[in-house]
């Protein structure tokens, strides 16, 4: 395993000291999946246009990127442009998908510096041509390395994976592979583009939208909700870690009840509580 080797030069000593002091505080997210809302807003309130934002939210990308490989994340998945987005005026989605290009051209070597392995989910070939050969080139130069799998939702919608993952499991039927009784949430969940990576323990959605607008529809069943009014391009690693600190007093119960708190009654306490 290549070491972890800091090139962040922004990281200053009183960051790696809260970076510690969050690790023994509780326990880091192995998942964290991140709606990065409010480009358009962020951009606007400043007298803007919309695409400035998006390239100030590149920054805020490279920052959260670092400091989850910092903390010992192991996967960050975010969502960069839903199947939706295509509906937005063409010029914004031909400078979002310029942006794109230039930022993975600018940040390949540095991800790989810091042994951040690339992937990406989504309907990748509906993208522009250019952007599709700089995903496959990044993908590539990052595949063997093993800190933090970064993941980038394109052309992306839970809806689309789910049905995706019924047509695989269609064709199997048909072609006799599998008994339909068979089918059950393992199996559907491997049948997703996600099937390698365990659920999310943590969601963020930044600009206080309270909602999940089709992201990771199936995968998102039990994952913690964190929402901030903070647009995406203000969006930085302090505020990533008030969001861990929070994961952190959560009590994951699944369904089931809190840890301590089912007293044992007897049977017959019991049978006259529920007469
Ligand atoms: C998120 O910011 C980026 C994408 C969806 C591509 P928005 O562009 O949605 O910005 P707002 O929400 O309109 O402010
Ligand atoms: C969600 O943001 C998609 C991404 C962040 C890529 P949107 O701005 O598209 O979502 P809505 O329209 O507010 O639900
Ligand atoms: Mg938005």
């Amino acid at each position: 395993m290549k070491p972890f080797t800091l090139t962040n030069n922004e990281q200053t000593d009183a960051d790696v000291k809260l970076q510690k002091e969050i690790s023994e505080s509780g326990k880091i997210p192995g998942h964290i999946a991140i709606i990065m809302d409010g480009n358009g807003r962020w951009a606007q309130t400043k007298g803007n246009v919309r695409i400035f934002g998006h390239k100030a939210g590149v920054e805020s990308v490279r920052d959260i990127t670092e400091s989850c490989a910092q903390l010992g994340v192991k996967h960050l998945t975010l969502y960069a442009f839903s199947t939706e987005n295509w509906n937005r005026p063409a010029i914004e989605v031909n400078g979002l998908m310029k942006i794109l290009v230039n930022s993975l051209k600018n940040e390949a070597e540095r991800l790989n510096r810091n042994n951040i392995k690339f992937v990406t989910i989504g309907q990748i070939e509906r993208l522009p041509e250019k952007c599709q050969k700089q995903i496959s080139e990044v993908t590539e130069l990052t595949k063997n390395n093993d800190s933090l799998q970064l993941c980038l939702a394109l052309s992306y919608s839970g809806r689309w994976d789910i049905t995706e993952a019924v047509k695989k499991l269609s064709k199997r039927v048909q072609a006799g592979e599998l008994n339909p009784e068979e089918i059950n949430d393992q199996l559907i969940g491997a049948h997703l583009s996600t099937a390698e990576v365990p659920d999310p323990d943590l969601i963020i959605r930044t600009s206080g939208e309270f909602r999940i607008s089709n992201f990771l529809l199936w995968q998102l069943a039990y994952s913690e909700l964190y929402i901030t009014e903070t647009f995406w391009p203000d969006f930085r690693r302090d505020e990533l870690y008030e969001a861990i600190k929070s994961y952190q007093e959560r009590d994951r119960r699944y369904g089931g009840v809190k840890n301590g708190y089912s007293k044992s009654v007897s049977s017959s306490v019991f049978n006259k509580i529920i007469s």
